[in-house]
């Protein structure tokens, strides 16, 4: 961890050289945004996306950002990644604010932080557990406050899951740290329409694009969680995660078809789309 280059408003260091206050808003309320922007062979996916997702969360939390600077942090971030596949984790935080109260001084100074980290994404299957949705209204904001996708994520641990998948009153929302997407029994693509109940996931967006006009286009809207006793295939998007098929939902009968052949054409088409935006990356 010593060599993890890091930067704390906008100069460069090492991950375990930069020292945080702890009247950080970040570390007191979670008043903080943060995205993961994924890197292969040093070039980033979707990296405009990212943004401009960064640019809606901080406006649906007021928070006045000068993005040429968060711009510059992460060119520089990504410098170090060269030629290497990794993501690039960046937070954006209210401020240090001397007075801990909910409501914060208007003069503050917004905190920025950022750490590249070299990784191989994985890509094999996964298990996951079906539990309600707990979370706040407004998880379509990229929000730090993730207690109850922590809480939910290590009671699936516990179970020997990588995962969880959530519902509210019976509708899939979405994973724990994932966008979720099934084949129903009538062979339709499914996944959750946008709302303030999920996160508007770049990879969500790739694949729903991708598979636009084939036999597999999207339907959005509310998918019922007993769809998921039915399905030969469920699988997750994620920055990090790409596409990745559930080998079993617990919490469901959900049976697991391993190598589905229309999933195959559907991770194909995912595969091709994300290698032309790669190509079209800078
Ligand atoms: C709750 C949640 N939903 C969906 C996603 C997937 O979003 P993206 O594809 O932009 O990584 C994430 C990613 O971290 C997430 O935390």
């Amino acid at each position: 961890m010593t060599d993890i280059p890091a930067i704390y408003q906008g100069k460069l260091n090492t991950l375990d050289q930069i020292t945080v206050s702890p009247l950080s808003r970040a570390y007191t309320f979670s008043d903080s945004i943060y995205e993961v922007i994924p890197y292969f062979l040093g070039k980033p996916l979707c990296l405009k996306e990212h943004f401009n997702r960064m640019i809606q969360g901080s406006n649906l939390m007021s928070l006045n950002v000068d993005f040429d600077s968060v711009n510059n942090d992460i060119k520089k971030l990504a410098a170090t990644l060269i030629n290497q596949d990794g993501y690039i984790y960046y937070q954006i935080s209210r401020g240090v604010d001397m007075i801990r109260s909910h409501m914060y001084q208007d003069d503050l100074e917004i905190e920025r932080f950022g750490y590249a980290m070299p990784v191989s994404f994985p890509s094999s299957s996964v298990s996951a557990m079906l539990c309600t949705d707990d979370r706040w209204g407004k998880c379509n904001i990229k929000s730090t406050s993730l207690l109850s996708n922590v809480l939910a994520m290590n009671k699936a641990k516990s179970l020997g899951c990588q995962e969880v998948v959530m519902h509210r009153d019976g509708f899939m929302t979405e994973g724990g740290s994932s966008n979720v997407f099934y084949f129903d029994s009538s062979g339709s693509v499914r996944t959750s329409s946008l709302s303030e109940n999920i996160l508007p996931g770049i990879t969500r967006s790739i694949l729903i694009e991708a598979l636009k006009d084939t036999p597999y286009s999207v339907k959005e809207g509310n998918c019922a969680v007993s769809d998921f006793n039915e399905s030969p295939c469920i699988w997750l998007t994620s920055s990090t995660k790409g596409i990745l098929p559930l080998s079993s939902l617990i919490g469901t009968d959900y049976k697991f078809e391993e190598n589905f052949d229309n999933y195959m054409d559907v991770a194909e088409l995912f595969n091709s789309a994300m290698q032309s935006h790669l190509a079209a990356s800078e």
